[in-house]
């Protein structure tokens, strides 16, 4: 293949090879019709195809041909700990990529979710590098299988968005290898990813998408990566840096495409002599070498297709697994669709969409299904729902005609966004709405409560101050209990938040991420029991964000540079190391059922080089359920310098009421100075081997 790259590459003029290496349009690069070479056409993003812009300006075309399937968030996927799932997801992206004509599609962002507070965290998996990888091997396959690219993103310890395009980070090799490298590493070796962005950030000094260390020594060097490096929209800052560098193509934000530092000026310098032909010609063969890969040149592609039936079936199936019950002391949880006869929904997030938001993330989604539709189609006609907004989300400022993308290179790229607090008339208005909220509650005998956040929060650009609930929901939610105590709370969001005020109150609490399309019908189904719950926790839900290390040990949403002085001590290898309460722990996640844990073993295959645990779990409950048994190791003579336990291996299986299952576990990295701990959650082990 590279052989036949490096042929056609010799029959390409210095203009015509600079073209494929910068953007020509905002999401293309420019083709070369003479030799038959098509365009780069690439989209966001990692919760389905996202709407067509204009080719040199962020105006949406507005066709109607672009809606999609709308995906479970990242998040939301990391949080069924479905290998399988994920793949599935892959997949419908790929098919749907495929269908829309893309040739790359922008996804998955594997980046570790550090803090709890970077707006970005719904796009990323988890603060766990296994998990993490796990999830994220399986889903580029499952985009590759349809001739479409992924593109793993942001390469590397791109984990704050304030000043995200010139922020510092300051962090030990180590925690760069053990905490922020392996979802990229496993990408390259375990799912042959195709193309790789660079990270807005600097690492060492040095911009990413310019990084010898990361794109020359590491990704090239280090994991032989013959794929393609893309730049992130604006990454680039120096010609003769990226030039030399092992980046492939230079995106931005900005259409003045000629000016791009890998356009003309770099044109001028090789024609002076200053840079060699040599590093284009590189670029150049892999971009090729990428395009026979996707059989964009012989004619022998899949077609792709989008807003199939089947679609919309597996973005239900993974919204479904992905829901976490959280809290269900009094077995409130599920609720009887029959003996309801009457219900109260209270909050915005009930009736708002949220595919549309968040930044490059965004979804122009052929429908979505909100928690009070799922809830209203669910019961049917003999249950009378009643709904009011209890709160709002502050007043959108006036439509711009300008996207956020066009300026977002702008002020370092991000800042931490503050709740507005000083507005009269919204306080009074919010008062209104919690007031008509209690005196409602207060007349059914169940509510619901369905809040949380939204893309105002949870968004590209944006860091949260604290992990406080906006918009006075937490005064509404104690207020609530107080007057009825049988009401459930449901939150929506894209990352935790302080619950402290009213969870030892609230008997049954849901946590739903952005969950796609069919998202609603999804945890109407789980309320209802129709579902049985079986996410867990792909993250530490901290009680606030100074329990987490990035804000206790290292430092946050700094300007110039952020101090990862935590190292490896990322989310529960925090907490569990320096004995931390969380609200929620990693891994956590109720069922209608319950499982028990017994007879573990570790098992040795020498002909494999693999080990394993295997052990019996019995569903001791009334319904069938899916358990995620999760294998942590812990040294059993703890060194200052590691974490008391690592996650090391899962697996999901469906058992029945009574059966007992034989389940077995691969573990990675086990050594004989390890504790093999067996449990349904960080904090829940069973076993210990
Ligand atoms: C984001 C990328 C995205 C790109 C193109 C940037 O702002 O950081 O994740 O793929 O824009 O929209």
């Amino acid at each position: 293949m590279k052989n036949e790259a490096e042929q056609l590459m010799k029959k390409l003029t210095l203009e015509e090879k600079i073209g494929m290496i910068h953007g020509a349009e905002l999401f293309r690069t420019a083709p070369v019709e003479r030799l038959n070479i098509p365009a780069l056409s690439m989209s966001d993003g990692p919760m389905g195809v996202r709407q067509e812009f204009e080719p040199n300006s962020w105006k949406c075309i507005g066709d109607n041909d672009d809606y999609v399937s709308y995906l479970p968030c990242n998040s939301a996927l990391a949080s069924t700990w479905n290998r399988e799932l994920a793949g599935i997801t892959g997949s419908v992206l790929g098919e749907e990529a495929r269908g829309r004509g893309k040739d790359v599609i922008l996804g998955p962002g594997v980046n570790i979710k550090r803090s709890p507070l970077c707006g970005r965290n719904f796009e990323y998996f988890s603060e766990d590098p296994f998990l993490t990888k796990e999830m994220a091997v399986n889903y580029i396959k499952g985009v590759q299988n349809w001739d479409v690219a992924a593109c793993v993103k942001h390469f590397a310890a791109n984990n704050q968005e304030t000043q995200r395009l010139w922020v510092d980070v300051k962090i030990d090799e180590k925690a760069l290898r053990e905490i922020y490298f392996p979802a990229f590493y496993d990408a390259v070796k375990k799912a042959d990813v195709y193309t790789i962005m660079g990270a807005y950030n600097k690492i060492y000094g040095k911009h990413c998408c310019q990084s010898d260390f990361l794109l020359n020594d590491v990704l090239r060097k280090e994991w032989n990566y013959d794929g393609v490096i893309i730049s992130d929209w604006g990454g680039v800052h120096d010609t003769e840096e990226a030039a030399n560098s092992e980046l492939d193509i230079e995106m931005s934000v900005t259409n003045n495409f000629d000016d791009y530092y890998m356009a003309q000026p770099l044109i001028k310098l090789i024609k002076e002599g200053k840079i060699s032909e040599d590093v284009i010609n590189n670029k150049v063969v892999h971009i090729l070498i990428l395009m026979k890969r996707l059989h964009m040149l012989d004619g022998k592609r899949k077609s792709g297709a989008y807003n199939t039936k089947e679609h919309q079936k597996q973005a239900l199936e993974v919204a479904r697994e992905s829901v976490v019950l959280l809290k269900n002391t009094k077995g409130t949880l599920p609720l009887s669709k029959e003996k309801t006869k009457e219900l109260l929904i209270i909050g915005e997030n009930a009736d708002m969409k949220h595919a549309l938001g968040g930044g490059s993330a965004e979804i122009k989604a052929l429908y979505e299904i909100t928690p009070l539709m799922g809830i209203t189609a669910l019961l049917g006609g003999n249950t009378k729902v009643t709904y009011v907004k209890g709160y709002c989300q502050d007043p959108k400022e006036e439509l711009q005609d300008i996207n956020w993308q066009e300026t977002s290179l702008e002020n370092g790229g991000g800042e931490v966004v503050k709740i507005k607090t000083d507005n009269k008339a919204l306080a009074e208005y919010r008062k209104t709405l919690r007031q008509e909220a209690i005196a409602k509650a207060k007349e059914f005998s169940q509510v619901i409560f369905i809040g949380g956040l939204n893309h105002e929060y949870d968004c590209e650009g944006n860091d949260r101050e604290d992990m406080k609930l906006p918009y006075e929901q937490d005064l509404l939610i104690e207020e609530l209990l107080n007057v009825n105590p049988n009401t459930t709370v449901v939150m929506v969001g894209g990352s935790p938040v302080e619950m402290g005020r009213w969870i030892n109150r609230a008997d049954s609490l849901l946590w739903s991420w952005y969950a796609g399309m069919e998202g609603g019908k999804a945890l109407a189904e789980v309320l209802f029991g129709k579902i049985n719950p079986s996410g867990k926790l792909p993250e530490s839900f901290y009680k606030t964000h100074t329990d987490c290390s990035a804000h206790s040990l290292g430092n946050f949403a700094e300007k110039e540079t952020a101090d990862y002085a935590e190292g490896v001590f990322v989310g529960y290898r925090y907490l569990d190391t320096y004995n931390i309460e969380p609200e929620f722990c990693f891994g956590h996640g109720l069922s209608y059922t319950s499982f028990e844990y017994k007879e573990a073993n570790i098992i040795k295959d020498k002909n494999e080089d693999k080990t394993y645990v295997e052990c019996s779990i019995t569903n001791t409950g009334n319904v069938s359920g899916k358990e995620t048994i999760q294998v942590y190791l812990a040294p059993k003579n703890h060194k200052e310098d590691e974490p008391i336990q690592q996650l090391k291996g899962f697996e999901k299986v469906l058992i029945n009421p009574s059966e007992t299952v034989k389940i077995k576990v691969e573990i990675e990295g086990y050594s004989e100075d390890m504790e093999v701990r067996v449990g349904s959650s960080s904090r829940d082990i069973r076993i210990v081997l």
